[in-house]
């Protein structure tokens, strides 16, 4: 009889598809080693984004797969995690401290990007990685609110904040440096210098993700932020209701123009579940946000129900992934969490910071 190779185990490794990836773990470029020795196999494998709560179930669900090949009696998989930097924009560098800054945005107000952002940010937390959200809501910052945050941040060098930190997650608001209606009356060059400031002026902490949470529309803040913050991905918020598809169809265009990838789109308050009963009733009517991202080509990452619990947790400072660690909802939020990071984990990785600077010395 003859022996399994490791050709043979790489071939049927393309067989696995990563439900995260939506590709096979070979073309994820997972795979770090194989090795056979007789009937054994053991297969390193190495992921892209954090999966802390779905790990023994790869583990699990590959070494099942591995024992299905002829010839194979004995299969031990080992996963471990990497998150790297990915390319940003063309003229910019990935900031120093963030390896990936993800942008939240929609066409349209109101369809849950800042809910969406905090749990996002939290469940990626959950998942094992390091996250900071920055409220680029200028006129209406609402993490300080959702977070349970609030007060001037600290400063230990007088130049730059301290980011306030809830949870786990650095933060950083307009929210905590003026006072409510006080950011109303700016105009364009102000709003965009203190996005920049709110950005570059906190003292960010080895931040695997930083969620940025944008403001509805397409005016100066998404501006600035296409133009001058390095950001690897986008996020698209929708309802199911059309209007707003056709608006969040906008805001995909403003992410296409800038070359960021937009990593999928988030259907939110799709199916309304009673809170009663728990019976769940398609108001809207569903499956909008699985069309328009089969329509525009992009990954559809999940979508939530309309569910008075989310927004009750989201007014009371502890948004449902702390608060329901073990809910449904939470379960989505991290399935979507983990479900965007791999996303951008088959993005171009920035190599921007491991080429030499060249020197052009006169002999
Ligand atoms: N899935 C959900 N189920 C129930 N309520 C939700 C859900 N998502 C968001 N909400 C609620 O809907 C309201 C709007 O949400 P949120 O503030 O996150 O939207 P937004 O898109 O950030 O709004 P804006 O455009 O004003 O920034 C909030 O009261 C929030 O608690
Ligand atoms: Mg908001
Ligand atoms: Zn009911």
């Amino acid at each position: 009889m003859t022996s399994i190779t490791k050709a043979d185990v790489e071939v049927h490794l393309c067989q696995f598809i990563d439900p995260h990836h939506g590709v096979d773990l070979v073309s994820a470029k997972s795979v770090k080693s194989i090795v056979v020795e007789g009937e054994a196999v053991s297969v390193k494998l190495e992921l892209g984004y954090p999966a802390k709560t779905y790990l023994d179930t790869l583990k699990a669900d590959v070494e099942q797969h591995l024992k299905t090949l002829a010839g194979i009696s004995s299969a031990s998989v080992d996963v471990t995690v990497k998150i790297v930097s990915h390319a940003v924009q063309q003229a910019l560098k990935p900031h120093p401290q963030i390896r990936n800054i993800i942008a939240v945005a929609s066409g349209k107000g109101g369809v849950g990007k800042s809910t969406t952002s905090v749990n996002l940010a939290l469940a990626l937390a959950a998942e094992g990685a390091s996250v900071g959200i920055l409220d680029a809501d200028i006129y209406g910052p609402s993490i300080p609110t959702m977070l349970g945050l609030s007060g001037f941040p600290d400063s230990e060098d007088k130049k730059t904040m301290m980011p306030k930190v809830a949870y786990g997650i650095q933060t950083m608001s307009i929210g905590y440096l003026v006072e409510a209606d006080q950011a109303m009356i700016w105009r364009g060059p102000m709003v965009t210098n203190a996005l920049q400031q709110l950005l570059r002026d906190t003292n960010w902490k080895d931040l695997d993700y930083l969620i940025i949470d944008l403001p509805p529309g397409t005016g100066d803040i998404q501006l600035t932020l296409a133009q001058q913050i390095p950001v690897s991905g986008a996020v698209i918020v929708t309802t199911p209701q059309d209007i707003a598809l056709i608006d969040a169809q906008r805001g995909l265009g403003m992410f296409a123009k800038v070359n960021v990838p937009v990593l999928g789109i988030v259907e939110n308050m799709s199916v309304h579940i009673c809170s009663e009963c728990g019976h769940e009733e398609a108001i809207f009517g569903t499956g909008g946000g699985a069309v328009m991202a089969e329509a525009n080509k992009v990954d559809f990452l999940g979508e939530l129900p309309l569910d008075m619990a989310i927004r009750i947790n989201a007014d009371s400072g502890k948004p449902t992934v702390v608060a329901d660690p073990n809910g449904r909802a939470t379960q989505i939020y991290q399935k979507i969490a983990r479900t965007t990071a791999a996303k951008l984990a088959l993005k171009a990785k920035d190599f921007s910071s491991k080429f030499p600077n060249i020197v052009i010395q006169a002999n």
